[in-house]
């Protein structure tokens, strides 16, 4: 077990006197700690920097990625292999954004390109409707929201995720039934938030006379069940078991983008990844944005104790990325048992939480200035914006790292004023990119897939299963099944399921 060598108690005891330093004492000890703890590549830099971490940590970290035999991970990752050990099966969302492409990647790219173009061609629809949750709403979701208006298609996506009728109720009023395309996207095809969307939109198209064929498209990988559900080979678009939901968007699923932003934007989002994708392969440990950003986040959770992490993009495009992130982070890591089925002894992936700088200012940084709980936090910028109005760029950017001084740096309080003090010595790291491109974009989700799987492998989890959804669900069925046995359930649950009228 990895947490049982010399490199992970050398960590462990070394974290106990970082406990006591400060960033800045880093500062002044390590001249080239900048260049040490920040990495540029391609327009993107990545600043760690401010983390409580001395070079020291960094190097017992790198030595620990070499045990963990990181690299061979990544290489069978890459290869196909079928790493996601509990399920059977490969990890290859890589492969829908490689160069070139294995055969039925081309395949489901030519089918979606020759589609956007068609319905671009035909004028036919004005809003377009994605039915999925999870992983197939939160990537497309929140690209879309990032690049919309950059968008020159005329199309409108909504998406449509929660089985609260209020979600699904609020789009349908925006829409028109004789323009409108609903896209079912569900790599399973029978989750019960979507199906159930899906059913009353095909309600409401058909009670207009309209026809299922010329209103929906299904992206999935169960044509069975798509099928079953009325909608036609012709009118699917399938991708294969080896995307996992998380890391979905670069597939089929991606196509309310490729709709709504054109075949070219999702083209460059797929470039932007697979820059990284090269970058992740090829650079140094040590030099590898992925790789610092993994292991930064392990020493955060597992040797410092810090159970939490707030995203921070001071953009409001990137408004949905935290949620985005949420779903990669803690769906991939928050696990307490490894991969050859040992519970783990020591904290795993972390609280993800955030919203787009300066909003949180106003909102929880108090918290994370002042509470004795401290949180790492991510602050994202872009410096060139898509607006004209410079004075409000300089403002927003000046705020996040004026936060990330702030938060390292502190402030005394004087002796009767107590609450006005800040502790300080609280690390963030900055990720910058140039612009916020489709291109850039793919290139900072791919950043955050390999952190995800870094961090995975030195957790010695599965980060590619999902398998603590699963009890919740099965029980809301039974709450909801006709002849559960109500005398089974405790009564705290029955009192609730009574007041609900279940
Ligand atoms: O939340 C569990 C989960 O299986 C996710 O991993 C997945 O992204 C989501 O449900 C949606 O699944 P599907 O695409 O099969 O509808």
């Amino acid at each position: 077990m990895l947490n049982n060598t010399v490199t992970w108690l050398s960590l462990t005891q070394h974290a106990k006197q970082i406990k006591e330093a400060s960033i800045t004492s880093f500062f002044e000890a390590e001249e080239d700690r900048l260049s040490q703890f920040s990495i540029q590549h391609e327009g993107i830099t990545y600043d760690a920097s401010k983390v409580l971490m001395d070079k020291r940590a960094l190097d017992l970290l790198l030595f620990l990625c070499e045990e963990a035999e990181l690299e061979q991970w990544r290489d069978k990752m890459f290869a196909g292999e079928h790493i996601n050990n509990t399920e059977d099966r490969a990890v290859l969302h890589t492969a829908l954004r490689a160069n070139p492409p294995r055969d039925e990647v081309e395949n489901a790219l030519a089918k979606m390109q020759r589609f956007c173009e068609s319905t671009h061609k035909s004028g036919k629809y004005k809003d377009i409707v994605n039915i999925g949750i999870g992983g197939s709403d939160l990537g497309p979701r929140m690209v879309y929201h990032a690049l919309k208006d950059q968008s020159k298609t005329g199309l409108n996506v909504h998406y449509v995720a929660n089985i609260d009728g209020h979600d699904l109720k609020r789009v349908l009023g925006e829409c028109t039934p004789e323009t409108t395309l609903f896209i079912v996207a569900s790599k399973t095809f029978t989750t019960i938030e979507t199906l159930t969307n899906a059913h009353t939109a095909k309600n409401w198209i058909t009670e207009k006379g309209l026809a299922v064929k010329d209103h929906f498209i299904a992206l999935s990988t169960n044509m069975n069940a798509v099928n079953a559900f009325g909608i036609e080979a012709q009118n699917m678009f399938p991708f294969e078991e080896w995307v996992g939901g998380r890391f979905s968007l670069w597939s089929s699923i991606g196509l309310s983008l490729a709709l709504g932003l054109g075949f070219e934007a999702f083209s460059q989002l797929l470039e932007g990844a697979r820059n990284i994708d090269e970058h992740f392969k090829q650079a140094p440990l040590k030099e590898n944005i992925p790789v610092l950003m993994g292991l930064t986040g392990l020493w955060h959770d597992t040797f410092l104790g810090f159970p939490a992490l707030a995203c921070l993009p001071y953009d409001q495009r990137l408004e949905y990325f935290p949620l985005y992130l949420q779903q990669l982070d803690m769906e991939s890591n928050g696990k307490a048992v490894t991969k050859d089925g040992f519970t783990v002894s020591y904290p795993t992936g972390p609280v993800v939480f955030g919203q787009p700088g300066t909003n949180g200012q106003h909102a929880f940084y108090q918290h994370l200035h002042q509470s004795p709980m401290i949180t790492p936090c991510e602050f994202i910028g872009v410096v060139n914006p898509d607006h004209p109005y410079t004075e409000h760029h300089k403002i927003l950017l000046s705020n996040m790292i004026a936060q990330s001084q702030a938060l390292m740096l502190g402030k005394r309080a004087p002796e009767d004023q107590p609450y006005r003090a800040f502790s300080g010595n609280r690390p963030s790291t900055t990720l910058l990119l140039p612009e916020l491109t489709p291109y850039h974009l793919g290139q900072l989700i791919a950043l955050y897939e390999h952190k995800t799987f870094v961090q995975g492998i030195l957790w010695q989890i599965n980060s590619f299963d999902q398998w603590g959804v699963e009890l919740g669900k099965a029980m809301a069925k039974n709450l909801l099944a006709e002849n559960n046995d109500a005398d089974t359930i405790d009564p705290s649950t029955a009192h609730l399921k009574g007041l609900c009228k279940i």
